[in-house]
């Protein structure tokens, strides 16, 4: 049994809150029934429909993006600007598995498959995430060492990362760095960077867990395999436990 809510995302709908917004709308009907209690439980052998459709069994799609610059992770902007949904040619309604920055390049994952997506974006995750980071200034091994060991950003110490120091150009003061973090949180490597005093002047994502861009030009994608999605699911299956 699953809440209603939870059960329409995990099928690919829509959001979560999306979905409650379905339901209140009395979009939602279970066995033949409106309902518009949030929390409702289900199971796989109820009938449920969505503006009459039933929800069951919508095929799942998986994407590989090389998100470029100056595109935001959502499904709409506001401001109408373009989003990584626009750059996918499918009539499914996918999103973005977690977020990339508006100004941040590089790989990112999008699905219509809301239990992945869960599983994935979990907080308990720990599916590592490694970028490149060009920063002004000129960066010291103790601040490698910091950023390795965690940095207290909003009252919360960052877990362990990984972090390496790639190049330092002294002629235009900038230095590049790969970092491998595990969690998500909003802004998290431009904060920890400007935590020690370097403001992050490009980034890119090289490589969601064992996936990376290769073969890839920015804006363009592929669909993932499938033994590539099982992959995934073993490997957030494992880490939330
Ligand atoms: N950290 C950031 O600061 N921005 C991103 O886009 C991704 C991680």
């Amino acid at each position: 049994m699953e809440r209603l809510q939870k059960y329409l995302s995990a099928q690919g709908i829509a959001s979560r809150r999306k979905c409650e917004e379905l339901i209140k709308e009395g979009k939602v009907k279970v066995n033949g029934k409106i309902v518009k209690v949030l929390g409702t439980k289900v199971s796989k052998t109820d009938e449920v429909l969505v503006d009459n459709k039933p929800v069951n069994n919508i095929e799942k799609e998986y994407y590989l993006l090389y998100k470029p610059e100056g595109v935001i992770s959502s499904v709409k902007d506001e401001k109408n600007r373009k989003t990584v949904v626009d750059l996918i040619d499918t009539k499914a309604r996918i999103y973005p598995v977690g977020r990339l920055d508006y100004d941040t390049s590089g790989i990112i994952l999008l699905t219509n498959d809301g239990e992945l997506s869960n599983l994935l974006s979990h907080p308990s995750g720990n599916i590592e995430k490694l970028y490149s980071v060009k920063v002004s200034g000129i960066l010291k091994g103790n601040h490698i060492k910091m950023l390795e060991s965690g940095i207290v950003i909003d009252g919360m110490k960052t877990k362990k990362a990984k972090a390496k120091l790639k190049k330092i150009d002294k002629a235009n003061q900038k230095s590049y760095i790969e970092l491998t973090i595990t969690e998500g949180r909003n802004h998290q490597v431009k904060n920890m960077f400007n935590a020690l005093g370097f403001k992050v002047v490009k980034l890119k994502r090289l490589k969601y867990s064992f996936l990376d861009l290769t073969g890839l030009k920015k804006g363009e994608y592929r669909p993932l395999t499938i033994k590539e999605v099982k992959q995934l699911y073993n490997i957030a299956n494992n880490q939330t436990k």
